[in-house]
């Protein structure tokens, strides 16, 4: 259970903004605050973990998305359709009364996987994806791939006749690889040969972090190539790992990459192409495994996502496609209908906790203890 309030709070001043008309999302502005009413988003990659840390969680998820694709780098990993299942209950089960967030399942590929499990979690109607993590590349990654041109051919040949996504971690793990440019030779050696030898394969390469995977991804067919977009890859580039000292709170994997790649990314996301989509890759971690003398990776940034994204688009005038980027192309790729109801974003500032108490430790979430200006609540 959650000892700290998990919602927004608004602070007292607010700003005078100018109204700005934008494209066709409801904007209503008046001379002391702007409004977007935009359809209520999802989250395509999201990792909730289980147990308590998964209570204190998912209330700040369920809060602000409709779905969320739910990453299966449990320990054990989710490598079963039964398996899935039984963690797709207690996800439910941790949910606040009335929620009617949906957790949208995958499957942790292994060297052994079958293509007759792709067939049961198609069949399931509640796995919608399957997770390649190449064997060693992040947290709870070591039953990851280490042979996928090899042992998982017949799974993704499966995955091509059920129309299952692969959803990529796209990093070589070998050492010899500088760890900034592991995202660019996975896309050279792994990702490039992939999409030729299964051109028909839908893949999502997950969390992008390069000005060569948004080109990569741009020059992909765009029926079956897409990526998600972190907040932290958007506004955060690799200074903030070492601003006046080791900052092990903006340390996630992919780490995060030089200035002109984020520009990148962001010119990408806010051009308004349909292959780029949100998924936050929140990663909660308890304090003492962040700030430690080995460290893990992941930010734990879903209380402030939706925040984060808007200001992004609005920076760079294109608060008029943010609606496609949060809560269209998502579901679109995935075949998906898309959410009905709506939310709202208000600039307004409000102030994120500095950390989020549970019964065994607390964790900090990104920008902890700051100010941030777009504050979501449900419509
Ligand atoms: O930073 C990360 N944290 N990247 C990942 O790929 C995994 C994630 C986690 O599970 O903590
Ligand atoms: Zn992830």
């Amino acid at each position: 259970m959650l000892k700290t309030s998990f919602f927004p709070r608004k602070l007292s001043s607010v700003p005078i903004l100018n109204a700005r008309g934008v494209g066709a999302i409801h904007i209503k502005a008046s001379t002391t605050k702007m409004e977007l009413a935009i359809t209520r988003p999802d989250d395509w990659h999201l990792h909730l973990r289980d147990g308590e840390l998964l209570e204190a969680v998912v209330p700040h998820s369920s809060y602000h998305f409709g779905r969320a694709i739910i990453m299966p780098n449990l320990k054990p990993p989710i490598t079963t359709t039964a398996a899935a299942v039984a963690y797709r209950q207690s996800i439910l089960k941790a949910l606040p009364k009335n929620s009617d967030f949906t957790p949208l399942m995958t499957l942790y590929l292994t060297d052994t996987t079958s293509p007759s499990e792709i067939k049961l979690a198609r069949e399931s109607g509640v796995v919608f994806a399957v997770k390649l993590y190449p064997a060693g590349a992040t947290t709870n990654s070591q039953d990851g791939v280490t042979d996928l041109f090899g042992k998982c051919l017949p799974v993704l040949e499966e995955m091509v006749n059920q129309n299952m996504p692969l959803l990529v971690h796209g990093e070589v793990t070998s050492p010899d690889v500088d760890v900034f440019d592991r995202e660019k030779v996975f896309i050279d050696t792994v990702l490039s040969p992939l999409i030729q030898k299964f051109p028909q394969l839908k893949v999502v390469m997950e969390h992008i972090t390069t000005k060569d995977a948004a080109d990569f991804v741009q020059s992909c067919d765009e029926r079956f190539v897409a990526a998600t977009v972190t907040p932290q890859h958007l506004v955060l580039n690799r200074n903030s790992l070492f601003q006046g000292g080791l900052q092990p709170h903006n340390y996630c994997l992919p780490v995060l990459k030089r200035e002109i790649h984020r520009q990148a990314i962001v010119s990408a996301v806010t051009s308004g192409s349909k292959r780029f989509f949100l998924g936050t890759d929140s990663a909660p971690h308890e304090r003492s495994k962040k700030e430690c003398p080995c460290g893990c990776a992941g930010i734990y940034n879903s209380p402030v996502a939706l925040s984060v994204y808007a200001k992004v688009f609005e920076e760079a005038g294109a608060l008029d496609k943010l609606e496609a980027f949060t809560s269209f192309n998502g579901p679109d790729f995935y075949g998906l209908p898309r959410n009905t109801s709506k939310i709202t974003l208000r600039k307004t500032p409000w102030k994120v906790p500095t950390s989020f108490s549970f019964t065994w430790g607390d964790i900090v979430p990104m920008f902890a203890g700051e100010t941030l200006e777009w504050l979501p609540s449900p419509l």
